[in-house]
């Protein structure tokens, strides 16, 4: 049903307004509780930040911080100085539960752990958050979604994309459908030299850690495109290839700072001068588990594509063209859905190299007629504000409508399996039906 500017306006301040609903209440709207016990599995740099301190600062009245827990001990003990609380720290899940005994628990490790987290939280009682991707491949994704069933309970994915102001108002729009049906979409993502390169400084590189950029990182994108579309992906064919990074670099070595390219890599990073990276990676944190922030991103243990590009079928029969670069000098994206009365086309790119994309600029073009500006709001804070929105969502639960309701499992699975297949594709060379990963 097409949406008006009041009724978008009413929705956008229900994201960014406070109610007194407890966190993840039976009902929206439900009347206050205690605030319930809260524990934090992974505890780097986005636990720290949006799990962490954002939510004791800002959602504090809602959640007590009852354990944090991390195979490196030491970066938990760090954390839970930058958060600001005094709760245990552990590195063994199960003995965190039981010590602990948190009602909720926010997953922020490494992406090829959120299943087995979600899955244990799920069969002791615990209701779950997690980050994206929901899981980086199949059989996971399988585990994920038996393991709801069987516990009769709900999982919210920490898809934020959705929730930026600037999207809910492109949302809006498309509910409007204001160039009639949409036969395809052609979708270009940009990571420039510093965002995208440094995926391949750390886990994000090995393919066994993050399913791949097709996962870890299009997972984002998937779920925005699923969400715009309200649609479920069928069927992906993908390529993808290592162009830039890993082996076809021209040097090698373990990490930056000891490295003897230091003066010709164009990729080298001295991590010594950044205070945060350094607290929570360096010193004591690194000896503890080894793990190199600034690791080489010519090392050729690199199995992540830094060049990817897919064709993907929709259930409402559109076929979206998607391509990702991770190399690129400029940051940002270009969206555009082609319908039968004309084209509604995005473009967000950083105004300058290495800032954030801050161009938004939405038009809708009829068929043989005019381009029309769309008016978008901006607005401060991570991610153009998504952040804050859903943590508003989920903490706050304020009444909100159907397309502004949490991402759950379904969401998760559906963004996930969309870069699982693409994946699959680049390395069997066939197209892969969603139909035959998971069964719902
Ligand atoms: N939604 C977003 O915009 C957004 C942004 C950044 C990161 N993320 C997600 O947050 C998660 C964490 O990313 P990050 O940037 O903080 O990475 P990070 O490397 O800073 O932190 C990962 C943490 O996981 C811990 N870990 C490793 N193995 C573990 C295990 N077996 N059990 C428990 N913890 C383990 C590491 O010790 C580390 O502390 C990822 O899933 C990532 O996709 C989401």
């Amino acid at each position: 049903m097409p949406v008006n500017r009041r009724e978008f306006l009413s929705s956008a301040a229900a994201l960014a307004a406070a109610s007194s609903s407890p966190l993840l209440a039976a009902q929206p709207g439900a009347p206050a509780s205690p605030r319930r016990r809260y524990a934090l599995v992974g505890t780097g740099g986005r636990g720290s930040s949006m799990w962490g301190k954002g939510v004791k600062d800002k959602w504090g009245d809602t959640v007590e911080f009852v354990a944090l827990c991390d195979p490196n001990a030491k970066r938990a003990e760090v954390v839970r100085d930058i958060i600001g609380v005094t709760c245990p720290v552990f590195t063994d899940f199960d003995r965190m539960v039981k010590e602990a005994r948190p009602d909720v628990v926010a997953i922020t490790t490494v992406d090829v752990h959120h299943a087995e987290y979600i899955i244990r939280a799920l069969d002791l009682g615990i209701d779950v958050i997690t980050e994206k991707p929901m899981t980086v491949d199949e059989q996971q994704t399988q585990a994920v979604i038996d393991a709801e069933k069987r516990n009769k309970r709900k999982i919210i994915v920490g898809h934020n994309m959705r929730f930026a102001p600037a999207h809910v108002r492109i949302k809006e729009l498309m509910l409007s459908k204001p160039v009639g049906p949409i036969r395809s979409v052609d979708f270009h993502w940009y990571l420039d030299t510093s965002h995208g390169t440094d995926y391949f400084r750390r886990w994000h590189g090995i393919k066994a850690k993050s399913g791949s950029l097709w996962v870890h990182k299009a997972t984002h994108h998937f779920d925005y495109v699923n969400w715009l579309l309200d649609a479920e992906p069928v069927q992906v064919q993908a390529y993808g290839g290592i162009k830039r990074y890993g082996s076809a670099g021209p040097f090698r070595a373990t990490n930056c700072r000891p490295c003897t390219h230091k003066t010709e890599c164009p990729f080298y990073w001295d991590m010594t001068k950044s205070a945060s990276a350094m607290r929570l990676y360096g010193g004591e944190v690194e000896k503890a588990d080894g793990y190199l922030r600034d690791a080489c991103v010519f090392r050729p243990e690199i199995t992540s594509y830094d060049t990817m590009t897919a064709t993907i079928k929709y259930t409402n029969d559109v076929i979206l063209s998607y391509s990702l670069n991770a190399y690129m000098p400029i940051e940002g994206y270009s969206l555009a859905f082609n319908g039968d009365g004309g084209r509604v086309e995005i473009r967000d790119y950083a105004k300058q190299p290495f800032e954030v994309p801050s161009d938004l600029e939405v038009s809708v073009i009829k068929a043989f007629g005019t381009r029309t500006k769309v008016d978008i709001p901006t607005v401060e804070g991570e991610h153009g504000g998504a952040d804050d929105a859903l943590r508003n969502l989920i903490f706050r639960r304020p009444q909100v409508p159907d397309h502004l309701k949490l991402p759950d499992s379904r969401a998760g699975a559906m963004s996930a399996l969309t870069g699982i297949a693409a994946r699959r594709s680049c390395e069997e060379n066939r197209p892969i039906a969603i139909a035959d990963l998971v069964r719902f």
